[in-house]
């Protein structure tokens, strides 16, 4: 049987990885600053991940979603001290579109209404809702496309207001600061008008902290910059540091019955154990502190680099926008000096998406390399 064609590989594979770096068959050494796409929070196989995750699969890998399962709700009780997000309600699911598309339902459910309002640029997922509120049409399947989705302007709140009025519009959907689409966001005045809105015209506001929780801005989530309180809080990517867990916080407002939403996978034991040690080893080696000093350092070695027009995102979810489309200089960095970087949407923009635990170090052989070939 041959694998289904879809994704446009790299010639590498590899086999083992420590820390900031991945290894294959020759055991050449990557350093990694993609994170294999913003998943990778604290590094790769941190010995209390392997122990935590070892220890759980040989007591209690798997059981559904029937009985008492104490590590969700130890999980729970973590994400809301570390978070800072009091009295949220947490449901566990699979991966980021998974989280989403409980969102939306969730909201339609909620409110009884059923467009949805998404933003130019946006990426939310490949699942039924999710994908129709991405702007790419290139993945939106005829299927799909019965649903209705507006899409605007990130930081049109004129636009916001004019269809929110309409009274059909159950969710607003919007990523604090864009991912796929480029790392372009917004000013705290639109992300705090986009919530009054919502109030107004009883919509709910999802944030999708997909790509952007767990600490990758230097906050926990990149909403609390703008001191804002969504309905929804999407989460997936760092939560497992690569073990698949997804979910969705959920506020107070919002009740539950039985049956509303559901899963078999989401939520299993060994899927706890490793977003609970995720959360462990943030708050004990300070990675949201380190996210933040790293980026600030990333922006100070970024000032001299010739051809760069702007740095863009936040935290450790930054990028380079050059005045050259960057895809030649990518497999550079790959092929020639064993780095991995991410793209975007936008051809000029190298992202960066490391583990959170990069040090100084690491990014001084990223720019040195870069300079090289510039
Ligand atoms: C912001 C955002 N939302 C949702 C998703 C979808 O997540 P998944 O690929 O886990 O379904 C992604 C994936 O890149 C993302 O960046």
């Amino acid at each position: 049987m041959s694998l289904f064609n879809v994704y446009p590989l790299f010639d590498i594979k590899p086999i083992r990885a420590n820390g900031m770096y991945v290894y294959d068959e020759n055991d050449t050494e990557y350093l990694d600053l993609y994170g294999g796409h913003a998943v990778i929070s604290i590094g790769h196989t941190h010995p209390k991940y392997v122990k935590a995750i070892s220890n759980q699969v040989s007591k209690l890998g798997f059981y559904s979603n029937a009985i008492q399962n104490p590590l969700q709700e130890k999980l729970a009780e973590r994400l809301e001290e570390l978070s800072g997000c009091k009295d949220y309600q947490l449901f566990l699911c699979n991966s980021g579109a998974e989280a989403n598309e409980n969102a939306l339902k969730l909201a339609s459910f909620h409110n009884g209404k059923h467009k949805i309002l998404a933003f130019k640029n946006s990426f939310h997922g490949r699942t039924s809702a999710a994908v129709v509120a991405t702007d790419d049409p290139k993945i939106v399947a005829p299927l799909n496309a019965q649903q209705e989705v507006d899409f605007v302007e990130l930081g049109d709140l004129d636009s916001v207001e004019t269809i929110l009025k309409n009274n059909q519009t159950c969710a607003v959907i919007v990523e604090c600061i864009q991912g796929v689409g480029g790392l372009d966001q917004s000013t705290p005045e639109f992300y705090q008008g986009l919530e009054s809105l919502c109030k107004t015209h009883n919509t709910i506001l999802i944030a999708d902290e997909v790509q952007s929780g767990f600490g990758r801005t230097g906050d926990f989530f990149a909403f609390q910059k703008h001191q804002i309180t969504p309905d929804i809080i999407s989460i997936a990517k760092g939560m497992g540091n690569g073990f698949p867990i997804g979910g969705i916080l959920i506020h107070p407002d919002i009740k539950p019955s039985f049956g509303l939403l559901g899963t078999t996978f989401g939520g299993n034991h060994l899927a706890c154990a490793a977003s609970l040690t995720v959360l462990e080893v943030i708050e004990e080696e300070k990675l949201m502190n380190n996210a933040s000093e790293m980026a600030d350092y990333f922006i100070q070695k970024a000032e001299d680099l010739p051809n760069l027009k702007s740095i863009k995102g936040r935290g450790l979810m930054i990028g380079l926008e050059f005045d050259f489309p960057v895809a030649e200089l990518r497999k550079k960095l790959i092929y020639k000096h064993k780095i991995f970087t991410g793209s975007a949407k936008n051809p000029n923009l190298i992202r960066i998406l490391p583990p959170l635990t990069i040090q100084k170090k690491h990014i001084d052989a990223f720019f040195d390399a870069l300079k090289s070939e510039l």
